[in-house]
């Protein structure tokens, strides 16, 4: 066998214990794959006495990132710290100088640094890996970079935040409203420690601007994502949009358009019957579409212990094998930046409002809609509790600009008892 790849891992947290853990049970299976060994030489987290249920002992210790990264019996530095900078940031730089390959799981540095690091790694002749940064163990970045590389990706879409994804489906499931919901999701320890990253679709988002980067040759620039949250998604709108046979999902969708590149991560209907809308609890999904070979739908657990450490591991095991791929399926110099698309696709919309019981109050807003080329698709009344009905409307087609417009529009109709409630329709 050829000498061992030696790894310094800096971070022994849920990803990093992981990691340590399948080098040590598995050690022989990996050697036979890679044809080498996969050894840790280093290792570095804050606290150097924390029990992380696997034995480090064999491994050095360092208390600074950098100077792990900067080892010489270190081949290839396996960052799982996370944060967009400090350490992390840090730590890869160093590494990447000192003429490590680097393998990290950190959607946050990659999508406001990534550019930057895909460069620096390119210039020194090194790789910067990050599989398991985008929806946990699915092997997406691999199935972009690799297995589609002969198509022209038309979009990319995907449900990439557990969290969001457990607290819809909780929500809707126990019918709980959202704030209940959220506090759940709290106690299970699946929110971030800033939770805005995961209901705000920041970390979603991270994640979506990565695989737009592989998908459409562009530089990564999570600031043109659109993005929007989940926190004003009410009950009413899970279970009034499940009656005109939708899901609420929080969906991100990158595709490149005769306006530049649209890149959003928001909530949307998605049909019931869809493999989105069968998503349930914190599982991920990303649907890949190409030319050639049409859609790609990869579902299962995006993250966790397991799962990630398992992405890591891809990774790593590329490494060992000298399988050398560019960051984002490109020379770092060849990508481009993108036009940031300033009007999103028209789509349909689902419309939830509450009307005054007056005679003509459905005529005044269908005629509204209408003066602005607005086409109702689907409309259904409930009864009337006390003064006012809910009603839902499914529009055709229609641009955004020309729906803001027309919402803009409805209180001065008398008839609306509460501001109108508007989510996008995606075609999935
Ligand atoms: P975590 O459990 O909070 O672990 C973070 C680790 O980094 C801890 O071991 C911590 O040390 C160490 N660390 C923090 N600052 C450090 C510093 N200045 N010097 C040395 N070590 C430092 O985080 P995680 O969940 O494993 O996530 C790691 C990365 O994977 C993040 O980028 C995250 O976004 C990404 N990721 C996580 C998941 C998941 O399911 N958890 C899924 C996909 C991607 P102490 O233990 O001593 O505090
Ligand atoms: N907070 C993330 C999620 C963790 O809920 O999906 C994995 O990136």
């Amino acid at each position: 066998m050829t000498s061992p790849l030696r790894l310094g891992i800096a971070g022994l947290g849920t990803v990093g214990a992981g990691v340590v853990k399948i080098i040590r049970a598995e050690a022989e299976l990996l050697a036979a794959r890679a044809g080498r060994p996969v050894t840790i030489s280093a290792v570095s987290a804050r606290s150097r006495d924390k029990d992380r249920g696997v034995p480090l002992k064999d491994y050095a210790w360092e208390d600074d990132p950098v100077a792990l990264a900067k080892r010489d019996d270190v081949d290839v530095f396996v960052e799982l710290m996370g944060g967009s900078d400090g350490p992390a940031k840090a730590a890869t730089e160093a590494a990447l100088a000192a003429g490590k390959d680097v393998v990290t799981a950190n959607k946050a540095m990659l999508a406001i640094h990534g550019q930057a690091l895909a460069e620096q790694a390119e210039a020194a002749d090194r790789v910067v890996r990050f599989e398991a940064a985008v929806a946990g163990g699915i092997p997406v970045v691999k199935s972009l970079t690799e297995g589609l590389a002969g198509n022209n990706m038309t979009r990319v879409m995907g449900v990439m935040n557990g969290t969001c994804n457990y607290i819809l489906t909780r929500m809707e499931n126990a019918g709980l409203p959202y704030a209940e919901v959220f506090e759940e999701a709290n106690k299970l320890g699946y929110l971030e420690a800033d939770p805005t990253l995961d209901v705000g679709g920041i970390d979603a988002g991270h994640k979506l601007a990565l695989l737009a980067s592989i998908a459409f040759g562009t530089k990564v620039n999570f600031g043109a994502m659109q993005l929007e949250g989940i926190e004003r998604i009410s009950i009413d709108d899970i279970t009034r949009a499940g009656d005109m046979g939708y899901k609420v999902k929080l969906l991100g969708v990158a595709q490149m358009t005769g306006r530049g590149l649209e890149q959003r991560m928001s909530p949307c209907l998605v049909p019931a019957t869809s493999a989105l809308g069968q998503l349930e609890n914190a599982t991920n999904m990303v649907v890949l579409e190409g030319d050639q070979v049409g859609q790609i739908v990869l579902r299962g657990a995006g993250a966790g212990e397991g799962p990630t450490a398992s992405a890591v591991m891809s990774d790593v095991m590329d490494i060992a094998r000298g399988i050398r791929v560019s960051t984002f399926g490109r020379p770092a110099d060849t990508l481009v930046e993108a036009q940031a698309a300033n009007e999103l696709q028209p789509a349909a919309y689902y419309l939830r409002m509450e009307l005054q019981d007056k005679p003509g109050a459905l005529a005044k807003i269908a005629t509204l809609l209408g003066e602005h080329g607005i086409s109702i698709d689907r409309m259904r009344q409930y009864n009337h509790e006390m003064s006012t009905a809910p009603v839902l409307i499914v529009t055709h087609k229609t641009t955004k600009d020309a729906l803001t417009v027309a919402l803009d529009g409805f209180s001065a109709t008398g008839v609306v008892a509460t501001p109108p409630v508007a989510i996008r329709i995606e075609e999935v």
